[in-house]
Formats: C-alpha cells, structure tokens, sequence
C-alpha cells in the first residue's frame, strides 16, 4: 500500500500527540470548540430571532388559571419572565426564592404587573439539601395542588465551596437540589392532569460526560466551575430522562435558554459576558421555551424526557463527542442521587 506522504506524516503525528496528550483533553479542545460554534450560531441572540420566525403565535394564548406552576429561582432572570407568562394567563405561581428581599420585590412586580393575586412566596435556599426536603414535603402534604415544576434556579461558583451537608455548592443546588424537589413532588404532579417538569440545563452540557466517580469534581485537581456546572447540567439531562422512562403520565424536559444576559451571567462568566454582551439574548427570550413548554399544547403530544432549545428538541450530543453513556450508569446516578436525598428525609 501506497500511503501519501501527508497523510503518513499526519498519522505519525496523530499517534504521537496521543501518547503524549492525553485523550481526554484532545476530546475536551474538540467538544469546546465544536460547542462555541454552534453556540455563536443558534444560542446568540441571531439565533433566537431565525427561530421565532418559525413560532407558532398562537401557541402561548392559553387560559391556565386551573393549573398551579413552582418555578425556583423565580424572581430573577429566566425563572421571573416565566413567573410573569404564567401570572400573565391566569396560573397560580408558586415562587421559590433564596433571598427574602428579592424574592418579594419580584412578587409585587408580578402581582401588580398582571393582576393575578394568586402568587405565592417560599424562601428555600437550592443548595440546603434539608430545606428542600422539607419544604418538598411540607408542599406535598398540604394538599396543594401542583400542575407544573419548574426547576430553574441555578449557579455557577468558581471557587470549591461545600455546602453545611458536606457537598460541592454547584453540585447542591444544581443537580442535588433538583432531585430532592422533583421526586418528592412527583406523587403531587401524578394527580394532576397534564402534570409537566422543565429542567433548566444548559447548552454547556455538551461538553461534558456523565461521570459517576467525579460527580462533585472531587477528582479535578484544579477545580473549575464552568466544568462543574457543566456536569450537572448533563446530570439534569440524564435524571430527567430517567424520570420520563419511569413515570410516563408526566411529560418531563429539560431545555437551553440560550445565552441571555442574566445577573448569573455577569456574575459568575464576567470575561463571557463582556465579549458577548452585545449577542446575547434578553432574560425573556432565553425565557421563550421554559414558558412554550410549560403553557403551549404540542409539548403534551410530544415524546417525554427530550432536550429544547427554541421550541425544537435537540440531540443530546454534539457530533463524534463521545459524551454518550452507558444506561447501566445512567441508572447508577439515580440510585447515587436517591441515597444522598434518603438522608435528608428521616422522620
Ligand atoms: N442566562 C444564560 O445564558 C443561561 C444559559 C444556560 C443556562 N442558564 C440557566 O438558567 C437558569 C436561570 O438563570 P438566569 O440566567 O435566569 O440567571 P439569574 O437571573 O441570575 O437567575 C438565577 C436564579 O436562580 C436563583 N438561585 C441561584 N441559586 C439559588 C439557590 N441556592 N437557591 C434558590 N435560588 C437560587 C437566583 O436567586 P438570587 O437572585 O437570590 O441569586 C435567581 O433567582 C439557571 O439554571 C442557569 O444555569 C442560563
Ligand atoms: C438579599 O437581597 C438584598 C437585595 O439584593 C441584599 O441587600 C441582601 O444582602 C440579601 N440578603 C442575603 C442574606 O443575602
């Protein structure tokens, strides 16, 4: 066999960069880069403004004032624009908010802004793995009803930071925390009609594997917070495709808003944010889809447990990333997950 002298050169060259580098940051320069791509592409502002065209616009003229939505993280950002939709058309909100102060700020505006009396306030701090506990079943056992979750609040904390229970802060609040309020509310939702969980994951999930041994970055030397948030995100993906195979009466997704100029963003990605400002979405536009698939008709037609990004569902998975994993770990991350929320949830 005749090899061309490039090719040969490129394969030696390939072999040795892979001796020497190891596979797995060769793997995470192609999924970061394949990601900004199709980020600069379909997540920017552009993006969202092809797809509206596409919108249906009479999907969001629904009456919801028999249904009852809890959106955490809602007095900021995403979660307050989809508090506001659903106020807006009639729906009984319950907030879940960290902060006392910004949490009633955002329910006067709602309340004012829409009219709808039926808004309601509970401070739970995401990261607390008790006080969710708590809170799930206190909610549960008052009898309220529950139509839709929202599981929305979020963070990304640059710095290690462990919670009081002894787990990584972004870990706690990001995946922990939705885990602990969506399977306690699951029994809620099952008596509804129609009953829906949207998880706000995020694009940044596609760079990143699901990794049983190194769920907290416990194994990253140099611990870095967009990885971890990363990580969870892809978690949510998976917990929630977990649920939609085991509790078909109850549409689960989880969803990217986008880029949207949001205080977690100037916060937590300030060097992003300056770069990009200019791109980004606004809150209510990264918004857009949480809100379709909490009010609009076809997400109940359609296959449970997807991932959506301007109202379409989208494959988990950039091309040739190798993010995929195995079904038998994707089982093991719930049972990981239920034994850390059995904890919280001694009587
Ligand atoms: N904006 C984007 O470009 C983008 C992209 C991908 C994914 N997301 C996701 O979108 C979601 C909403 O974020 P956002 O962009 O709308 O930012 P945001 O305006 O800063 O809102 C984040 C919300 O989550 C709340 N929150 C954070 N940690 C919490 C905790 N431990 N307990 C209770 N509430 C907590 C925040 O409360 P405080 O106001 O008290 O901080 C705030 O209400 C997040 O899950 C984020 O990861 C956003
Ligand atoms: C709550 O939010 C207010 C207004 O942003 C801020 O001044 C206050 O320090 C916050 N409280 C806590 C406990 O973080």
């Amino acid at each position: 066999m005749h090899l061309p002298k490039t090719v040969l050169f490129l394969c030696v060259f390939g072999v040795l960069i892979g001796c020497f580098w190891p596979f797995g940051s060769i793997m995470s320069i192609y999924r970061n880069s394949v990601f900004i791509v199709k980020g600069l592409r379909e997540f920017c502002k552009s993006g969202y403004e092809h797809a509206a065209k596409s919108f249906d616009k009479a999907a969001l003229d629904v009456d919801v004032s028999s249904q009852a939505f809890l959106i955490t993280g809602a007095n900021s950002g995403i979660g307050k624009s989809a508090a506001l939709a659903v106020a807006q058309r009639g729906g009984t909100v319950h907030m879940i908010c960290r902060n006392q102060t910004r949490g009633e700020e955002a329910k006067k505006e709602i309340e004012t802004t829409t009219g709808n009396q039926k808004v309601f306030l509970h401070i739970v701090d995401m990261s607390d793995s008790q006080r969710v506990s708590d809170f799930a079943k206190e909610f549960a056992e008052s009898g309220k009803e529950l139509h839709v979750l929202v599981n929305n609040a979020g963070c990304m904390v640059n710095e290690r930071e462990m919670t009081s229970a002894g787990y990584e802060f972004n870990f706690a609040t990001n995946a922990l925390g939705t885990y602990i309020l969506t399977s306690h509310l699951i029994p809620v939702l099952q008596k509804a009609e129609n009953s829906r969980v949207i998880t706000v994951s995020s694009g940044g999930m596609y760079t990143q594997k699901l990794d049983l041994n190194n769920l907290q970055s416990e194994k990253t030397a140099t611990f870095d917070g967009t990885m971890s948030y990363a990580n969870q995100k892809r978690q949510q993906v998976i917990m929630t495709e977990q649920w939609a195979k085991k509790y078909p009466e109850i549409k689960f997704f989880t969803m990217h808003p986008g880029w949207a100029d949001t205080p977690a963003v100037q916060n937590s990605m300030p060097d992003f944010h300056a770069r990009f400002k200019d791109k980004l979405r606004s809150p209510e536009q990264g918004a857009d889809t949480v809100i379709w698939l909490c009010l609009a008709k076809a997400p109940l037609d359609a296959e449970s447990g997807g991932f959506y990004l301007d109202r379409k569902p989208q494959s988990k998975h950039l091309p040739l990333a190798w993010t995929k994993s195995s079904a038998g770990d994707e089982e093991k991350l719930m049972t990981i997950l239920e034994d850390m929320s059995a904890k919280f949830s001694k009587e």
